[in-house]
């Protein structure tokens, strides 16, 4: 799982079912996508949030869709997600009770509203635990009461009731704590509250908060939990909220790993997501980006704008700056860059070295094997401490399809060497400088194939108006 909080450890008096409200339209996004699409930190919203309510200890997930709803379920085809759909959008109280006859048995029901990716399991699963313990929770922060998320009135610290700000009067508008939309109520009493609201209010909508101020009314207590970080409450709502997001996530990240040993110089600049390992004593440099399954071992040094994802790198492994790793593998002592170019299924094995403007595609560079400088080396394979001259090329396509090369251990390629694949060069052979090689090279043979050089002294180049010299090539 991508988040590292602590799992849920106390056991849940009964179940957990998270309800996810994932069903609105999102316009302020001025997208083409549904809200709980937009990606955060590499993953969709929605997905966070789902994993966040697994660690919980939610055993099962309900989503609530409406706006877009077929393009959400393609995007998870996860065996625990259930689908809920809401084809009328009436507000947060409607949307949670279309979720009604999923939730057969009693069971502590988590709200979650679809638009808080930073939502932690922590919270919920102290808001599930109060529940349990008395009848509600709901999540609460204080924010400046410049903003239209609806105010929390409470007296003696005791929840009252919530009111949204298109309903409230200024002295109420006034108030710092806000709902950031997580929520915990037994079920079934909570159906039984939802089927009581009314949407007689400034929106016309079946509100979900009025539940909180019905079941305080009668007497069953809502207790208020206080998030620990107040950006776990941030709901996404435009595209500038979603930068915000995007950043705390990494930030969040960052700081994980600069607690487990990682230096990261300049963790503004910086993105690693939340789905990438570091090894202790990494450092890291300004303008780094690490995605998805990468893993980074200990030792290593990043330099300025590297790039790298879905790849493996092993300890004490330097890059240089300005290098892009795709889904390639790294072994230990191994040195890249600067500007090389490991694109996907490019193996380096221990103490391999790749240096500046070369590009590898599907190639496995043997033990203490070189390629300095210039070169590509596509779908070839190449022995232990070969050595590849500057600007070797591997002529991997003939136009339809694409051939293998072989570089036996020890080798030298010449620089400038075109290897016409098919072709194998054998252990400990060479080719000289600048030959196109079109045949297979022997073990220990040199292969020479390029015109030989022709020599012509006194040789004085042709001048405007003046005619050819004898020895010309051209006369
Ligand atoms: C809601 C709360 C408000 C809280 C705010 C936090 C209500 C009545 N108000 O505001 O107190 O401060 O969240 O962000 O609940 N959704 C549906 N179906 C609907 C309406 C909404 O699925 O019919 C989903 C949306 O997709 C979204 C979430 O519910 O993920 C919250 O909806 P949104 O419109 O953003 O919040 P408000 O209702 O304005
Ligand atoms: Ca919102």
């Amino acid at each position: 799982m991508a988040d590292d909080s602590p799992p849920v450890t106390t056991p849940p008096s009964r179940p957990r079912i998270a309800v996810i409200l994932a069903a609105g339209k999102g316009s302020r996004m001025k997208s083409g996508r549904p809200k709980p699409l937009h990606g955060v930190a590499g993953r969709p919203m929605l997905a966070w949030i789902l994993d966040t309510a697994r660690q919980a200890g939610c055993t099962r997930l309900l989503v609530v869709v409406g706006h877009g709803a077929d393009a959400v379920r393609r995007e998870f085809d996860a065996d625990d997600v259930e689908w809920v759909l809401q084809e009328e959008l009436l507000g947060t109280g409607h949307a949670v009770a279309q979720a009604e006859p999923h939730v057969t048995e009693e069971a502590t029901v988590l709200v979650i509203n679809g638009d808080t990716p930073l939502v932690t399991a922590a919270t919920l699963a102290g808001m599930a635990e109060a529940a349990e313990a008395g009848w509600g929770a709901i999540a609460t922060t204080e924010m400046e009461p410049t903003n239209r998320l609806g105010r929390i009135l409470a007296e003696g610290g005791r929840l009252q009731r919530i009111v949204e700000a298109a309903d409230a009067t200024p002295e109420e508008l006034a108030v710092r704590w806000v709902n950031v939309g997580f929520y915990a109520f037994p079920a079934p009493d909570l159906f039984d509250h939802l089927r009581r609201l009314s949407p007689d209010n400034a929106q016309g909508e079946y509100y979900l908060t009025d539940v909180a101020g019905q079941a305080v009314a009668e007497g069953r207590p809502v207790d208020l939990v206080t998030l620990e970080d107040p950006a776990e409450g941030l709901g996404v709502n435009d595209r500038g909220d979603l930068a915000i997001a995007h950043r705390a996530m990494l930030d969040r990240h960052h700081e994980r790993l600069m607690a487990e040993g990682v230096t990261i110089l300049d963790p503004a600049s910086t993105a690693i997501e939340p789905t990438v390992r570091v090894g202790r004593d990494t450092v890291i440099h300004p303008s780094v980006s690490l995605f998805g399954h990468t893993r980074i071992g200990e030792d290593c040094v990043l330099h300025q704008g590297c790039w790298v994802r879905d790849s493996t790198v092993g300890d004490g492994v330097e890059v240089q700056p300005y290098s892009l790793l795709d889904d390639c593998e790294v072994a230990a002592d191994c040195h890249v860059g600067p500007f090389a170019r490991l694109r996907p299924a490019s193996v380096l094995l221990q103490g391999a070295r790749v240096g500046n403007f070369v590009e590898l595609k599907k190639t496995r560079l043997g033990e203490g094997a070189k390629a300095n400088h210039l070169t590509y080396l596509g779908d070839a394979e190449v022995g232990p401490g070969a050595n590849i001259g500057a600007g070797v090329v591997t002529c991997n396509y003939d136009g339809q399809n694409k051939h293998r090369t072989e570089i036996g251990e020890g080798a030298f390629v010449g620089s400038d060497s075109m290897l016409v694949a098919p072709v194998r060069v054998g252990d400990r052979a060479t080719t000289g400088a600048g030959s196109v090689v079109t045949h297979d090279v022997p073990d220990d043979a040199l292969a020479v194939g390029r015109a030989r050089q022709r020599t012509i002294p006194e040789w004085t180049r042709r001048q405007r108006g003046k005619t050819a010299e004898p020895g010309d090539p051209k006369s």
